[in-house]
């Protein structure tokens, strides 16, 4: 099993943003897409916490860019294109630590 010492750092923190967005929504059946699930610790914990949403975790290897950079997501703007064009809306991006971001989308 793969462990990151700083998914484990930092998933308290990504908790607390989630749980800001999704206040007073526990009534309901909701379903979240994580970007980006890694060794699958967050998501694991947010499950966890909030067992009212349905958690789909996805990944793209980051290695597999160093094959073809032309997979992944090569930034946020292409990121927020690709999401509108679907149906979602950047609602929120939050600066974490360590430089990273924690992006979330809505449906429109
Ligand atoms: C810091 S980890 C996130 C931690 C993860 N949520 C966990 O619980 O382990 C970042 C993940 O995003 C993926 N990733 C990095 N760059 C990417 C890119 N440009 N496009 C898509 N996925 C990317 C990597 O494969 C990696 O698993």
């Amino acid at each position: 099993m793969l462990l990151s010492p700083q998914a484990e750092r930092n998933w308290e923190s990504l908790c607390s943003v989630l749980e800001d967005v999704l206040e007073d929504q526990s009534h309901r059946q909701l379903f979240a897409l994580e970007l980006g699930s890694g060794t699958g610790q967050h998501v694991i914990r947010f499950a966890q916490k909030m067992p009212f949403v349905t958690w789909q975790p996805s990944d793209i290897e980051e290695a597999s860019r160093e094959r073809n950079p032309e997979w992944g997501l090569p930034d946020i703007d292409v990121l927020r294109q690709h999401a509108y064009g679907n149906g979602l809306r950047l609602e929120r991006m939050v600066e974490m630590e360590d430089y990273y971001k924690c992006l979330i989308f809505r449906k429109l």
